[in-house]
Formats: C-alpha cells, sequence, structure tokens
C-alpha cells in the first residue's frame, strides 16, 4: 500500500508539521507500506520528494523541506505534485497538519472530494475541533465543563466596544484570555489583567480572525488526554505539561522545549477516571475519528474544566499524545498502524453510505 505522507503547509506550524512527519516517516511498518513524501510549502505549493521503502532512506528534517528554503525558493529535489496522484488504487492520505488548512476540515474536504481515503478526522471534526467558538457550543451541549466565556464578533466590537467592553467586565473576572477562534498554536492568544490590556487583547485577536473567544482565566494545572478510536473509542492515561512559566506561546511549547512532560500525570484515580470520561465525551461532541488531545485545566480544588480538542495533535516521538500510548501500552509504531487502520476502516464505511447513496 502507498502512503502520502502530506506535511507543511502554510500554517504557523509549518515547523513541528515537518518533526512530526519525520518521525512518523522513520516508524512506519515498511514491510507493509511505501511513502511518498508531499510537503506543502509555506506559501502553499505542493512539491513530492522520492519514495521511500526503508525507514533508512528518510530524508533528514532538513532535506523534507525538499530545497525549498524559508522564503519559498526552490534549489532542486522536489517534482510538482499533480492531486490525481492522491487517487491511485491501494493509496491513503497521511495529513501531518496543524492549524488552519490541514486540521480544520479544509484538506479533510478535498481528499472527501477525490475519494481517497485519509488518516485522522474527518470534515466536520477537524472545522468543529479548529473553531473555539463551535467547539464550545457542542462541549456545552453534552454538558461538559469549560470555563465561563463569552464570543464576540469583529462587527458587535467595531459597532460598540463600550457594550462588549462592559459585558466582558459584568459576566468574567479577570484574567481574561482573548482568542481568535479559528487558529492554533497560541497564535493570536493574549492575557489580559485589565480593561486596557483587553482593549489590546481584543484588537489583536481580530487581526486573526472575524469571531473571538473571550474566556475567564483559571489558575490551573494543564492535562492532556489521548484519544483514540472511530466508533469504538479508546482513551490513555492523562498527562501533565508541566508549566516553567505563566504562559505557553508556540515557541517555548514546541521549539524551545520549555514543558516538561509528565506522564502519567500525577492524579487520583477519581480524577483520571473523570479526565477520560470527559476526554472520550469532547471526542464524541465534535463526531470525532481516528485520534484527538483533549486538553484539560485543573484548579488546586479539583475543578476540571475541559479546554479544547486538538484533532491532529503534536506527533514527534516527544510530543505529548504518542508518548500518552506510549505510557498506556501502545508503541509508537503500533499507534501509527492504527490510525492507518482507522482510516481505512472510516473509508469502507463512507463508501457503503456512498453506494446506498446512488442507489437511492
Ligand atoms: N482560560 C484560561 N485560563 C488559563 N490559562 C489559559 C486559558 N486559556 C488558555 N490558557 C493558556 O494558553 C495556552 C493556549 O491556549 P489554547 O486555548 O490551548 O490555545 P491553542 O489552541 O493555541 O493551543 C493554554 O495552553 C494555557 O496555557
Ligand atoms: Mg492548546
Amino acid at each position: 500500500m502507498k502512503i502520502f505522507m502530506i506535511y507543511g503547509g502554510k500554517s504557523a506550524e509549518h515547523d513541528i508539521s515537518i518533526l512530526s512527519a519525520h518521525s512518523i516517516m522513520t516508524e512506519i511498518y515498511y514491510e507493509y507500506y511505501e511513502v511518498i513524501p508531499v510537503y506543502i510549502t509555506r506559501d502553499g505549493k505542493w512539491v513530492k520528494g522520492p519514495r521511500i521503502t526503508r525507514a533508512e532512506e528518510v530524508l533528514s528534517q532538513e532535506d523534507l523541506r525538499l530545497g525549498f528554503d524559508e522564503e519559498g525558493v526552490q534549489s532542486g529535489k522536489g517534482t510538482p505534485f499533480e492531486l490525481s496522484e492522491l487517487q491511485e488504487k491501494d493509496a491513503i492520505a497521511f495529513p501531518v497538519l496543524h492549524g488552519p488548512n490541514g486540521e480544520d476540515g479544509t484538506i479533510q474536504g478535498l481528499f472527501e472530494v477525490l475519494n481517497v481515503p485519509y488518516v485522522g478526522a474527518g470534515v466536520l471534526a477537524s472545522a468543529c475541533g479548529m473553531d473555539k467558538s463551535v467547539s464550545k457550543i457542542l462541549f456545552q451541549n453534552e454538558g461538559l465543563p469549560q470555563v465561563p466565556y463569552k464570543k464576540v464578533l469583529k462587527n458587535e466590537w467595531e459597532v460598540d466596544s463600550d457594550t462588549v467592553l462592559a459585558a466582558c467586565q459584568e459576566e468574567l473576572a479577570y484574567p481574561l484570555f482573548v482568542k481568535p477562534a479559528n487558529l492554533g498554536s497560541s497564535v493570536g492568544i493574549s492575557k489580559a489583567e485589565n480593561r486596557d490590556q483587553l482593549i489590546e487583547a481584543i484588537r489583536m485577536a481580530f487581526e486573526y480572525d472575524r469571531i473571538i473567544v473571550i474566556e475567564q482565566g483559571v489558575d490551573a494545572r494543564e492535562i492532556e488526554v489521548a484519544v483514540l478510536g472511530n466508533e469504538d473509542i479508546h482513551t490513555s492515561v492523562p498527562g501533565e505539561l508541566v508549566k516553567q512559566q505563566g504562559f505557553y506561546d508556540y515557541e517555548s511549547k514546541y521549539l524551545k522545549n520549555e514543558v516538561v512532560l509528565q506522564i502519567p500525570a500525577k492524579l487520583s484515580d477519581d480524577i483520571k477516571t473523570q479526565l477520560r470520561e470527559y476526554a472520550a465525551r469532547a471526542f464524541s461532541a465534535v463526531q470525532g475519528s481516528g485520534l484527538s488531545r483533549v486538553d484539560f485545566f485543573l484548579t488546586e480544588d479539583d475543578e476540571i474544566y475541559l479546554n479544547e480538542i486538538n484533532t491532529f495533535p503534536g506527533f514527534t516521538q516527544f510530543s505529548m499524545y504518542p508518548r500518552l500510548w506510549e505510557s498506556t501500552g501502545l508503541a509508537y509504531g503500533d499507534l501509527i498502524e492504527e490510525l492507518i487502520q482507522l482510516g481505512l476502516q472510516r473509508f469502507r464505511d463512507t463508501q457503503n453510505y456512498d453506494s446506498k447513496d446512488r442507489e437511492n
């Protein structure tokens, strides 16, 4: 079987995507597969690298850029990739992309239209998981605990910012976290301790999206649970992102390795069970399939709040998601294999529905 490993992409998480893809390509079971690396450059070009049939043939992290530099200038290696290649028989797409255009349902929609099996969440789960204003409504509907928040549209802010500010001050208590609805990796997110900072934070968030959410801040530990499965949902032991400083941006979190992962997290059995149950329900609430990492806040007096769901979490050997599975008893290579099988299984299921649709 052929695996199209798709990585890079236009989002801010381009670099972590390359690291994740490199790890995955190194650990795939080459007895069953050959891999075609497909790199999406920062400006959105799709380029194909040489076919890989053994782990030893995997390109270095730098070479996975296929000769493209930061500015998108090419010096060789990669050849143009035609989307129709995805439709080859016995092939599956493996999008290793984080953030907009990769984790938000858009590329998943492309695979659906091309009728290509793919790894990970479908269109709906990807889109709902990416959009904080939508996922919060689904979680609320499912009865999952979340911090108090307020959704604000750009238009409301522009027409009457005083009313927006008054409502925030009345309904929420400082510190507040202001977030664009549709971005990941802490881009456009800031913490506000007072009215002036709130105005600044709102302005900044609106530079990234026309919808933002303003959340009440909590002083809490950050605990994450891995979810795996389609209809049959499995959860991992919880892990903790141990903080060295107050607020984690993307750089400190992923690139500078300023976080320490405590796996499994030191928690009572009751809290562990509760977190795993919430994680499975959050996954169902967005109609997840394949995988997700569900992130929580846990306060000193054991209040749990669901923060967010990530339908394609960081996936290097050092990332939380695969390490949670390792600690739960599923090795990295087996995890990749399981994800491929889950993608194929979902594809077969949807093919059945498609043929019913034609019969009607
Ligand atoms: N309501 C909150 N209270 C306390 N800390 C928060 C809150 N919201 C976000 N944070 C901090 O900001 C980080 C990034 O926010 P998050 O919503 O997870 O965005 P992203 O989708 O970019 O990961 C969190 O991991 C946490 O450290
Ligand atoms: Mg997060």
